[in-house]
């Protein structure tokens, strides 16, 4: 495993959408194992793979339950709505007010392409939300309600 370079706001990667993952290959398995170890030396909750410059659909997760692999996800449903600041590793030190669903059921593969169905809410349906916009070139920026503020890193929460 080994750190990737997380990719910042303005490269024009993140603006990209993401091609579906097909199958699973050594390379892939790299990538999730790099995706995991990067966003744990980040302190992130989430990371997607176009922040680490690959254009795959695969998000990495981790609200504090363990890691959460996802590979082609989907919102199959969103009710609620939840209010709160919301950062991204692509953006250090930064957060904004967003509103997002509260409740979500996503569906995606696992790390050996066997799909399941996950039932989220509060911080976790955001993380879903936020990482499955990376995939489609969107950044929690273009949602932010208000100002972009700095934060302190201790209470940050970024994805
Ligand atoms: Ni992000």
């Amino acid at each position: 495993m080994a750190l990737r370079t997380i990719r910042m706001q303005g490269d024009p990667v993140l603006g990209k959408v993401c091609r579906e993952v097909k199958e699973i290959t050594p390379k892939l398995e790299i990538l999730i194992a790099d995706m995991l170890e990067t966003m744990y030396d980040a302190c992130g909750v989430g990371l997607a793979a176009p922040q680490v410059g690959v254009l795959k659909r695969v998000v990495t997760i981790d609200v504090g339950d363990g890691p959460l692999v996802m590979i082609n996800p989907r919102i199959v449903s969103a009710d609620g709505e939840q209010t709160g600041g919301e950062g991204c590793l692509s953006l250090p030190g930064m957060a904004g007010q967003v509103t997002r669903p509260n409740h979500v059921i996503a569906r995606a593969y696992d790390a050996n392409m066997q799909e399941f169905e996950i039932e989220a809410t509060e911080l976790l349906a955001r993380a879903i939300c936020h990482e499955v916009d990376h995939l489609d070139g969107h950044m929690y920026t273009e949602l932010v309600e208000g100002e972009i503020y700095e934060v302190s890193y201790e209470d940050d929460e970024e994805e």
